[in-house]
């Protein structure tokens, strides 16, 4: 096979797309630095093939496709298109660059999704067998997908697959777009194409998983059993609704359970809390506490008899340590004591690497917020981490002071000075209640029509001194964004956070809106 890497019987290719699926999930817009951020890490850590983007979609989509291309060091990287000259044309524009390309095109094979654009299944099957071929002379590497083809009639499912196959797609992937099929009837499809379709020996199928009915990895699982060799998924399972395949998931699942599932990934897995805590960062969706190897609570032993057994031999109660995912396990608290070298140390146990200037900035923050907390804990770095790289210095607008009366005897009221582009801006607003007034304040300074849709606070760590890490998500014209920040002050992180959110509404704004994806 010339078209798939590493493509023995025991080798599972990982196939990530956290950044064209996941961040197609309302709500999780990456800026173009994010993007090439997640897209080192994602090389870095042994995944196979990145979907980096859908270059058609808007040219903030193509310029971060082109770049990651152009950095790729191992990866293969893939540009997502329709079933449209046009579209496959720019996404060849934007991934040609890499050493290893891939053009990823798709169209709905369902009943419903044929009738969306009114093609006959004979209609359909000529435009996949145009475009597939058209997309082959400009690539050698081409991945084909039937849109939900968990509801698509099987022997057209295998006559369109036959199709794409011939006209040069190496690798056919099968999505169950709205999460609807379950582990048996997703290998029984995968091994009845297997079967079924002359030519599919030749290719490889890969499995696209969604959510919605919590069977995301089993479903994947289960395809790999059949025969599938390319599993499609994102960091901490982000996706539109209730997301896709979690990468972790899968690949811890084929580690501790090697013994069932012999397939192995070329992941590292070290690397997994770093890039869980990277995209959860930078996509403003938090890891829920229960999450399956990621969350929180994932390795956390509450209860006595768990204690007790963990602490006379780990393995009563974990089937895999927390050092596989990148957890290390330092009691080191820090305080306002703890120099810049040991903030480094704390630092890099904790995945994040930076330059002497970074650490510098950090170090600041860090001491700053020593002064306010007498112990700083791994989850306040990590969330003073998170809002350096969400609330950064080149800003459009950035909080300068802000002052808030609130008790008992209202009204509150909030004093603040908001940098606009440079230039302060201050203002006096009421409110009902601190954040209210706080809001309503940035308002004044920066009229804008955003609905706010959620208002999140958790506390970072247990204590009246805690930070809070507060979510703000705002709407505005179609376009969801999710800002966030901590601090000791759960006003003053309302403040930041909701001040996050429209700085990412204006990068939104200079996006141009592409039509949602259909076929
Ligand atoms: O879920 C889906 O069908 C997709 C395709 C574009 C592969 O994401
Ligand atoms: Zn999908």
């Amino acid at each position: 096979m010339t078209q798939n890497p590493k493509s023995e019987q025991d080798r599972v290719l990982i196939f990530d797309t956290t950044l064209r699926d996941g961040e197609q999930s309302p709500g999780a817009t990456m800026s173009h630095n994010e993007k090439l951020e997640i897209a080192a890490l994602l090389d870095e850590m042994g995944v196979d093939i990145i979907e980096a983007g859908f270059p058609i979609a808007s040219e903030g989509d193509f310029e971060a496709v082109s770049e990651i291309a152009k950095l790729s060091k191992n990866a293969v990287i893939c540009g997502l298109a329709r079933a449209s000259f046009t579209d496959i044309d720019r996404a060849w524009e934007a991934v040609k660059h890499a050493g290893q390309p891939r053009i990823h095109t798709f169209i709905g094979t369902s009943p419903l999704h044929r009738d969306i654009p009114k093609l006959s299944m004979d209609e359909m099957a000529e435009r996949i067998h145009e475009t597939v071929s058209h997309a082959r002379n400009l690539c050698d590497n081409i991945q084909w997908s039937p849109m939900d083809a968990t509801r698509t009639e099987h022997d057209y499912l295998c006559r369109v697959v036959e199709i794409a196959i011939k006209a040069g797609a190496g690798t056919i992937n099968i999505p169950d777009t709205v999460g609807y099929t379950a582990p048996r009837e997703s290998a029984d499809l995968i091994r009845m194409l297997l079967e079924r379709v002359p030519g599919a020996d030749n290719v490889i199928f890969s499995t696209h998983c969604h959510n919605d009915l919590g069977m995301a990895t089993a479903n994947a699982l289960a395809a790999v059993e059949a025969g599938a060799r390319q599993v499609e998924c994102t960091i901490n399972g982000l996706g539109e609704r209730a997301g896709n395949t979690a990468l972790e998931e899968v690949v811890m699942a084929l580690r501790v359970r090697n013994d069932i599932m012999p397939w192995q990934t070329g992941i590292d897995t070290t690397k997994i809390m770093q890039a869980s805590r990277m995209v959860a960062t930078v996509s403003g969706f938090p890891v829920q506490f229960n999450k399956a190897i990621v969350g929180k609570n994932a390795f956390a032993h509450e209860s006595g008899i768990h204690q007790d057994g963990m602490l006379k031999n780990a393995e009563t109660f974990e089937i895999m340590r927390p050092s596989d995912i990148g957890l290390t396990e330092t009691n080191l608290v820090m305080g306002k004591h703890s120099g810049r070298a040991a903030l480094r140390s704390k630092l890099s146990d904790l995945g994040y690497e930076m330059g002497d200037n970074q650490l510098k900035d950090v170090f600041v923050r860090f001491k700053a917020l020593a002064d306010r907390k007498k112990e700083v804990y791994d989850d306040d770095l990590i969330a003073l981490m998170t809002d350096s790289n969400t609330n950064a210095a080149n800003d459009r607008l950035q909080v300068k002071h802000l002052k808030v009366i609130c008790g008992t005897e209202g009204p509150q009221t909030a004093d603040l000075v908001l940098v606009i582009d440079g230039v302060d801006h201050q203002v006096n607003a009421t409110g009902d209640g601190p954040v209210d007034a706080t809001f309503a304040a940035v308002k004044a300074l920066f009229p804008h029509n955003a609905r706010l849709q959620l208002y999140q606070v958790h506390a970072v760590t247990e204590g009246t001194d805690a930070q809070a890490t507060v979510s703000v998500r705002m709407e505005e014209d179609g376009k969801i964004v999710t800002g966030q920040s901590s601090d000791t002050d759960t006003v003053v992180a309302s403040a930041k956070a909701y001040v996050n959110a429209l700085n990412k509404l204006l990068i939104r704004r200079t996006r141009s809106a592409p039509d949602a994806i259909a076929s």
